[in-house]
């Protein structure tokens, strides 16, 4: 899906972006000049990163979680 229709920047660059360590709607700025323009996407840039920034927080404690898991010998 198309976020930024000035710069052309998805959802899918953002994920990625975020998966790459970027936190921030600052970060996707400097990375992309996602919101830089016109200046109408922030917001649902800012939606994508939260929600990515989530998922990666997810995935991070599950797999802390799994890592703590001690295994059970009957
Ligand atoms: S739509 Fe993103 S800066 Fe204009």
């Amino acid at each position: 899906m198309l976020v930024c229709h000035c710069r052309g920047i998805t959802d899918r660059q953002i994920r990625r972006l975020v998966r790459d360590g970027a936190d921030s709607t600052r970060d996707i700025a400097r990375a992309t000049g996602a919101g830089l323009q016109c200046g109408d996407c922030r917001s649902n840039v800012k939606q994508v990163v939260d929600d990515a920034v989530e998922r990666e927080f997810q995935k991070t404690r599950a797999t802390t979680l799994l890592d703590l898991t001690i295994p059970v010998e009957g």
